[in-house]
C-alpha cells in the first residue's frame, strides 16, 4: 500500500527531495531500539519502584508493563511495515485518523522524545559528575543542577544552582553527531549500546551467585498499611506503571523507516527484537538486584552500583556499572534527539511545522536544521528543569501515542481490509483492545 493510499499526503517531489540516506539495517535497528530502551528505568526507577512499591516482585511488574509494551509493539510493526515512511504514530494517525489526531499526537511525542532527551541528560549529568569526580575532577554543584525544583505541586523554588552545564552539553555534543550524519550516528550509537548491554549483562552474571532467597521471600511483600500501591499486588500494579519509563523507546524505531535500508522487513524485526532482548534483560536485572540486598536498601539515586557495591565479592564491578549507566543514558538522549528531529521533519512535510524542519542538508542527507532547533530546545530544558518535572511528562506522552497506534491499527484493518500488510498483528482484535486497556491503566 502506498502512503498516498493510506491517506498520508506526501508526494513523490517531496519525497525525492527530501530523501533522506537509506543506510540502516536490522541490526542497526535493534541496536537504535536498545539505544532508547536501556536507561534511567532500568538504572534509576527499578530502585524506587521495588523499594516502595512492589519489593521483589518488580520483577513481576516488569513482566505486566513488557506484555503491555508487546502489544503496543506489535501494533508500531504492522504500521511500520505498511507505512515506512518517517514519523512513527503521528504518520500512522494521519494515515488512519485525520489530521487533527496526528497533529494531537504529533505533539504528544515531543513531550515523549523532547522531554525524554532533556529528563535523561539531567540523569546523566548525576553520574556524570559521579564518575568525574571518583577521577579527581571535581564540578561545581552550582553548574552541575537545575536552579528550579517543584517542592509543591505548583511551586517552583530557586534551588541555588546556576544551570546545568554538563546535561546542556551533553544535548549539544550529540546534537552535532546527529546532524553530520545518521551512519556515523548509527556506529557510535552501536558502541554506546554494546558497552551498556555489557556491563548489564555482567551485572547479571556476576550478581546470580550472589542472590539470597532470604532477600526475595516473601516474594509479593504483604499489603500492611491498607493503602493502594503499598506492597501487594496493588503495589506490582503501581510499580508497573513506574517502570513503563524502561520500555520506553522500542517505537523510537519505527521513526527510522525512511532510514531503513528494508523497512518492511526490518521495521518488525528492530521493534520487536530490541523488545524482546531489553524485556528478558529487565527481568532478570531486578531479580539479581533484589536478590542480593533487601529491598528496602535500593532507594537511591544508584541503586545498581550501591546494590553491586555492598557485596565484597563485586566491589570491581561498582565503578564499571557507574561507566555503563553514565554511556547507556548518553545513548537514550541521542536516540530521543534522533527521534525528535524525524518527527518535527513528518510534521513539517504535511504542513504542521514551517519548512525549516523538513530542509534536508545537501551533503549529509539529515534534516539538520530540525535536528539543531531541536536540540536547543532540549539543551535549554535540561539545563534548567529537574528530572522528576520532565520524566511525567515523557510517560504520559508515550501512553497516549500507543493508544492511538492500537486504535489506529484496528481502523485501518476495517477501511483497507486488503491492503499489504507485510506484518500482521497476531489476534488483532484481542492484542489491539488489550494494548489501549494496558496503556490507558498505567496512565
Ligand atoms: N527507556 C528509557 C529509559 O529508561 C527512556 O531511560
Amino acid at each position: 500500500m502506498s502512503t498516498k493510499e493510506a491517506g498520508i499526503q506526501t508526494t513523490a517531489e517531496f519525497v525525492q527531495e527530501h530523501e533522506l540516506k537509506r543506510v540502516l539495517g536490522p541490526v542497526q535497528l535493534i541496536m537504535l531500539g536498545i539505544g532508547c530502551i536501556i536507561g534511567a528505568g532500568i538504572f534509576v526507577i527499578t530502585g524506587t519502584a521495588a523499594a516502595t512499591h512492589a519489593g521483589p516482585a518488580v520483577v513481576l511488574s516488569f513482566v505486566l508493563a513488557g506484555t503491555g509494551c508487546l502489544f503496543a509493539g506489535l501494533c508500531y510493526s504492522e504500521f511500520a511495515s505498511m507505512i515506512p515512511v518517517a514519523g512513527s504514530a503521528y504518520t500512522y494517525a494521519y494515515a488512519t485518523l485525520g489530521g487533527f489526531v496526528a497533529w494531537f499526537i504529533g505533539w504528544n511525542l515531543v513531550l515523549e522524545y523532547l522531554m525524554a532527551a532533556a529528563t535523561v541528560a539531567v540523569g546523566w549529568s548525576g553520574y556524570f559528575s559521579d564518575l568525574m569526580a571518583k577521577a579527581g575532577i571535581h564540578i561545581p554543584e552550582q553548574f552541575a543542577n537545575a536552579p528550579f525544583a517543584f517542592t509543591g505541586a505548583h511551586t517552583l523554588e530557586p534551588t541555588g544552582a546556576i544551570v546545568n552545564v554538563p546535561a546542556a552539553g551533553l544535548v549539544l555534543a550529540l546534537t552535532t553527531f546527529l546532524v553530520v550524519g545518521v551512519r556515523e550516528s548509527a556506529t557510535f550509537n552501536g558502541l554506546m549500546v554494546l558497552i551498556k548491554v555489557a556491563v548489564v549483562i555482567m551485572v547479571i552474571v556476576f550478581g546470580l551467585q550472589y542472590v539470597n532467597m532470604d532477600n526475595v521471600t516473601p516474594f509479593i511483600p504483604p499489603n500492611t498499611t491498607g493503602k493502594w500501591g503499598e506492597f501487594g499486588w496493588s503495589g506490582v500494579l503501581a510499580a508497573a506503571g513506574l517502570i513503563f519509563f524502561a520500555y520506553i523507546g522500542f517505537d523510537a524505531v519505527s521513526v527510522a523507516a525512511q532510514e531503513a535500508k528494508n523497512p518492511q522487513r526490518d521495521m518488525p524485526i528492530g521493534i520487536l527484537g530490541s523488545l524482546f532482548i531489553c524485556t528478558i534483560l529487565y527481568i532478570l536485572m531486578a531479580f539479581v538486584m533484589t536478590g542480593i540486598v533487601h529491598y528496602s536498601a535500593l532507594n537511591t539515586a544508584h541503586p545498581v552500583s550501591s546494590a553491586i557495591s555492598s557485596i565484597p565479592g563485586l566491589a570491581w564491578l561498582a565503578q564499571l556499572v557507574n561507566v555503563g549507566a553514565t554511556v547507556g543514558l548518553a545513548s537514550v538522549v541521542f536516540v530521543s534527539l534522533y527521534g525528535q528531529s524525524r518527527i518535527f521533519y513528518s510534521m513539517a512535510r504535511d504542513g504542521f511545522l514551517p519548512p525549516l524542519f523538513s530542509a534536508v542538508h545537501p551533503k549529509f542527507r539529515t534534516p539538520h536544521r530540525g535536528t539543531i532547533v531541536t536540540g536547543i530546545f532540549a539543551a535549554i530544558f535540561a539545563a534548567l528543569f529537574p528530572l522528576d518535572i520532565l520524566g511525567e511528562l515523557v510517560s504520559i506522552g508515550t501512553l497516549a501515542a500507543f493508544a492511538v497506534v492500537c486504535l489506529g491499527v484496528m481502523i485501518l484493518r476495517l477501511r483497507s481490509p486488503k491492503a499489504k500488510r507485510p506484518f500482521r498483528t497476531p489476534y488483532v482484535w484481542i492484542v489491539a483492545p488489550l494494548g489501549i486497556l494496558a496503556c490507558v491503566a498505567m496512565m
